[in-house]
């Protein structure tokens, strides 16, 4: 068997703060509301909370452009609050990670403030900046929020580079102050008892070259791929933030940076050099058309797609790496959408479906605030009702400039875009759904009369009993944990299938990822217990809509 960890065992659950429940009436979720709600997360079981950025930050990314890293948000409370929060989480037996946002930070961060200054300030080269090449940026990125990658600068007569929004511009981890700087800082956090780091777009930190990079047909700037992610460069400051940092405290360390199987064997590897896991995309990317829209289109998920990268993702980390395993976050929109059926008479069963799917593979299982209620898209139909700043550029870009259609752009947005995920949690049947008593900085979807959290504590078949029941699965099988897994029906056009094994015991799991009966044979013979169903009734030779069942043999 594969060595223990708490987290290798742990489930944990993301919040992102600003939707999740808010305590003072101003419409903006807060640190006391996550306080409030910590029996409910216990109850459902999860080991680990992980709480999207709640640091001081102008929001042009949501937190994620960050201003002081050692300070909170106004909006979210005080250190006080975070303080009760952490005894809290503590005191339930659960743990607490934290958001680590050091690509870049935000415009306003003081370091950017005097950096911008002058070309001779003190803390110029804590940024890259860049001379342009004859009235153009330095080279052709583009941002991942659209638009080109380098603003340009009058103060100084420089470009400096942003690989997302122009007020998030990259910090340049080649000072070696600046690396002083985020592992004091993060040490610091470490200090004050937290359990973990969450590190968003880790992968980019290591910049090597800024050679102009390949422009997809049809698109308008080049990737900066080659030249930022994954880089040798990365891995090398990753090992220097264990050695100085990660490798003094017990804690669970999560890179977001995608990447293929190679690269997540590097970052992941199970001897302890670099991170615990990293977040894959590869799953959800593969549903993009491979136009350079990107992200922008609307492609339906296909079982095939999806198994093919799961199941690679599976069978390349097991005994070399750890994976983690998800569907949804804050930046994807709501899983059963996306890949189930959220419409009225198979929401609760696919929703049901994807979460056996997902929390009995290999790897640590993320939920995503919501998720376990069901929750759906919110389908805007009106750009006003938007929050994102990625859809707001990518408007501009594509719409803007004449190549996409609005009202294409706008299916688009409905169907992928990121604000989806970030609607209030619904916690329950009045005003705003329970989220907060004045005026939501986002709209509450109208379903909230349907799904809810105090109607499905209250029904033991809703999709929140079924998470409990996998939660618990999950703690008391160690199969689930750290048992091998074999792809079973590779070639099924609507069963997802596998099996997991540890010490003589097996568990297989089959999924109909489709809304039709789907003939399936494999457990006839061999049936053994049933541990889990979102059926109350499985018939033999076939598997009904979204049927998913469990076999303990
Ligand atoms: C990550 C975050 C996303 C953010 C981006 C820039 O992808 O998850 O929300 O916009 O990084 O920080
Ligand atoms: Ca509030």
């Amino acid at each position: 068997m594969e060595t223990r960890a708490w987290w290798k065992e742990a489930v944990v659950y993301q919040i992102y703060p600003r939707s999740f429940a808010d305590s003072n009436g101003d419409g903006i979720g807060d640190l006391n509301g996550i306080t409030q709600h910590l029996d409910y997360l216990k109850d459902l079981g999860v080991d680990v909370i992980w709480i999207s950025p709640f640091y001081p930050s102008p929001n042009y990314d949501n937190g994620y452009d960050i201003s002081d890293y050692r300070g909170i948000n106004p909006e979210f409370g005080t250190m006080e609050d975070f303080d009760r929060l952490l005894s809290e989480v503590h005191a339930r037996g659960m743990k607490m990670v934290i958001d680590l946002v050091v690509n870049h930070s935000s415009s306003e961060h003081p370091f950017f403030i005097e950096s911008r200054k002058s070309r001779d300030n003190p803390y110029r080269d804590w940024y890259i900046w860049k001379d342009g090449k004859n009235g153009n940026p330095p080279n052709n990125w583009g941002s991942c929020f659209s638009g080109s990658a380098w603003q340009y600068d009058e103060a100084t007569d420089q470009y400096y580079l942003h690989l997302f929004a122009p007020q998030q511009p990259d910090l340049n981890w080649a000072n070696p102050k600046v690396r002083d700087a985020v592992f004091d800082m993060m040490t610091w956090w470490c200090d004050k008892g937290i359990d973990g780091y969450r590190m968003d777009v880790i992968g980019m930190i290591g910049k090597e070259n800024f050679d102009d990079g390949p422009v997809a047909p049809g698109g308008l700037y080049g990737s900066f791929e080659s030249s930022c992610q994954h880089t040798q460069t990365t891995h090398r400051y990753i090992r220097e933030m264990r050695e100085r940092v990660l490798d003094r405290y017990d804690l669970l360390t999560v890179g977001e940076a995608g990447g293929t199987v190679e690269q997540a064997v590097r970052y992941a590897s199970l001897d302890g050099k670099e991170l615990n896991m990293i977040f894959s995309f590869e799953h959800n990317d593969a549903l993009n058309d491979g136009t350079a829209l990107g992200k922008w289109s609307d492609h339906q998920a296909q079982l095939q797609e999806v198994r093919e990268i799961l199941n690679r993702w599976q069978t390349a980390l097991i005994g070399k790496a750890w994976n983690s395993v998800y569907l949804s976050n804050h930046d994807q929109p709501r899983q059963v959408s996306r890949y189930g059926n959220d419409g009225p008479l198979y929401r609760v069963r696919s929703a049901k479906m994807l979460a056996t799917l997902i929390h009995l593979m290999h790897g640590t299982p993320y939920i995503y605030n919501g998720e376990e209620l069901g929750m759906t898209n919110i389908y805007f139909t009106d750009l006003e009702q938007y929050r994102d700043v990625e859809v707001f550029n990518a408007w501009k870009q594509w719409v803007g400039s004449g190549l996409v259609h609005p009202e294409d752009m706008m299916r688009y947005f409905a169907k992928i875009s990121r604000d989806n995920a970030r609607t209030p949690m619904q916690w329950d049947t009045t005003k705003h759904a329970g989220f907060t008593t004045g005026t939501p900085w986002i709209e509450v979807n109208r379903n909230y009369l349907e799904i809810n959290a105090a109607d499905e504590v209250r029904d033991p078949d809703s999709v929140y009993h079924y998470y409990r029941k996998l939660i618990a699965l999950r703690h008391e099988q160690k199969v689930v944990v750290y048992g091998s897994f074999v792809p079973l029906l590779e070639d099924d056009p609507m069963v997802y299938a596998y099996c997991r094994e540890l010490d003589g015991k097996q568990m297989t799991v089959l999924c109909n990822w489709t809304q039709k009966t789907a003939p399936c044979t494999l457990k006839d013979e061999t049936a053994g217990e049933i541990v889990l169903s979102n059926y109350a009734l499985h018939q033999p030779g076939v598997l009904q809509p979204y049927e998913a069942i469990v076999f303990l043999n």
